[in-house]
């Protein structure tokens, strides 16, 4: 791990605020229907739990986890699914629940899977968008902040693991 710090980019209030914003766009969106969320594990955890608290509709949830980043701060490119779904998509209204998109290559994998499995409707939403490093397009349907092309670290996002517990997103700087 290389030497580092890490500065604020979006304070705990901030991120919040903005997470309170979107559950209101999404429970508005889907008034009168049951939402399935699904959270890719670890990064999407923090956003996921604070999404669902303050959504008004019914949502139920599930997990699934696949890598594409190794350790460092530059993505392979390669996608693996590590755990699969506890239940069916079928009939579902589904909102895939991530951290970040960054390069596209993780989110399109997974909404192509996702959509194999037919549910009535698949949906997209992330806690932060850089869309400058877009390789793969991907249609972000909810996102609360678009990024420039920084790293950045807390509210479930890691650098090697660390930091994903922060309250508030902050981005490293390398010294
Ligand atoms: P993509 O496949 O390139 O869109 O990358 C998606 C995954 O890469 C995310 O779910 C994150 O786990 C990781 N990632 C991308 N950018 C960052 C970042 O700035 N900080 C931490 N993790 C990131
Ligand atoms: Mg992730």
């Amino acid at each position: 791990m290389k030497e580092h710090i890490v500065k604020p980019l979006f304070s705990e209030e901030e991120v919040d605020l903005k997470i309170r914003e979107l559950a209101a766009r999404i429970s508005e969106d889907y008034a009168g229907r049951q939402l399935h969320l699904i959270g890719v594990l670890k990064g999407s955890v923090p956003f996921m739990a604070e999404l669902a608290k303050r959504l008004t509709i019914p949502a139920t949830m599930d997990f699934m986890s696949c890598s594409s980043y190794g350790g460092g701060t530059s993505s392979s490119g390669a996608v693996r699914l590590n755990k699969d779904l506890d239940e069916s998509l079928e009939g579902r209204d589904v909102l895939l629940v991530e951290d970040i998109i960054d390069t596209g290559h993780t989110l399109s994998y997974l909404l192509n899977l996702l959509q194999d499995r037919h549910p009535a409707s698949l949906k997209l939403a992330a806690l932060l968008d850089k869309p400058s490093r877009r390789t793969c397009p991907v249609e972000v349907d909810y996102s609360c902040f678009k990024i420039p092309d920084v790293f950045v670290v807390g509210y479930g996002l890691d650098y090697d693991q660390l930091y994903r517990g922060l309250p508030y997103v902050g981005y490293v700087e390398f010294v």
